[in-house]
């Protein structure tokens, strides 16, 4: 089964779907099985992309995370409570950060290049 909030990549074409509502996990692309991205919690690397809650802002991640065409966070979704959400979108040369009109209890990033993070 999928649940609600995973995030699945074709990884052919570059699709990427969040689940809305649950059901078989066998979601297909371009004739391949998608690959959920799995919440890493763990940093590694050098680029850091943690996210980091002050108050009601929210930084990817500890040192700020490229912004560039070839590298940059996608977007930033923050959580004020449970089946709450708010995700922004972000573009090559924005800041990594947010700052939303609640304190977020968790968040979560996603990396063009290194995937989905949380914290
Ligand atoms: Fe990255």
């Amino acid at each position: 089964m999928t649940s609600k909030s995973q995030i699945w990549k074709c990884n052919v074409c570059g699709n990427i779907i969040e689940i809305l509502h649950e059901g078989a996990d066998s979601l297909v692309c371009c004739k391949q099985p998608m690959v959920l991205q799995e919440e890493k919690i763990e940093e590694e690397g050098t680029e850091k992309h943690k996210p980091v809650i002050e108050g009601n802002k929210v930084k990817i991640g500890s040192i700020p995370h490229p912004m560039t065409e070839e590298h940059f966070i996608e977007w930033i979704e923050v959580f004020p409570a449970e089946g709450r959400s708010l995700k922004v979108f972000l573009k090559p040369g924005d800041i990594p950060e947010i700052t939303a009109c609640f304190t977020p209890t968790s968040a979560r990033a996603y990396c063009n290049v290194h995937g989905l993070w949380k914290s």
